[in-house]
């Protein structure tokens, strides 16, 4: 599977503008990790991409998240490697976290979250602005953007990264699609 046709698969999937983004925001924090640790760029973008593939056919289900997903992503070609990170970031499926890429995968997720909402509460809702040590605020200020775990950004020491690297990596990463996430 190439990146055209997971984003082909995207397409026929998820209708939500904001759900495409948010799968994309975490595509390029993925590829950034991967460049970053020395990892498969591709496969660990792909992940990223494919993550949430499933979150509209689910329906709410969060007992079907993610097991559906992984097969999607295995029906286009995706390696177990791939799928099981799929299946694993979703914690209500109570799959224990196994590889590194299972890992990134898992505190990727919500730091594309945590970025998004604390750029969307900027007077201008643009990320050129958005500086790692605001962010960082955001982390801490329990009450904002509530929903967005913050544990499980913090499992970015699980994959050697202190939390402000892993947040400047991921603003970084970001800042960098900023036009296709109309950020
Ligand atoms: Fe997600």
């Amino acid at each position: 599977m190439n990146r055209e046709e997971a984003l082909d698969s995207i397409k026929a999937n998820v209708e939500n503008a904001n759900l495409v983004r948010h799968m994309l925001a975490t595509e390029a924090i993925m590829r950034a990790l991967a460049s970053g640790l020395g990892e498969d760029e591709e496969e660990w973008g792909l992940t990223g991409l494919l993550h949430d593939i499933d979150v509209e056919l689910t329906e709410g289900d969060m007992h079907s998240h993610s097991k559906l997903g992984a097969d999607l992503a295995r029906e286009l070609g995706a390696n177990e490697t791939v799928a099981h990170a799929i299946l694993c970031h979703n914690e209500t499926q109570g799959i224990p976290l196994e590889t590194k890429l299972d890992k990134a995968l898992f505190c990727a997720d919500p730091l594309a979250g945590l970025i998004t909402a604390a750029t969307l509460v900027r007077p201008d809702k643009k990320l050129a602005g958005l500086e790692v040590g605001s962010v960082m605020k955001k982390f801490k200020e329990k009450s904002f953007a509530a929903a967005v775990n913050r544990q499980q950004i913090a499992q970015c020491s699980e994959i050697g990264l202190e939390l402000d690297e892993f947040i400047e990596l991921g603003l970084e990463a970001m800042k960098g699609i900023a036009d296709d996430l109309g950020l």
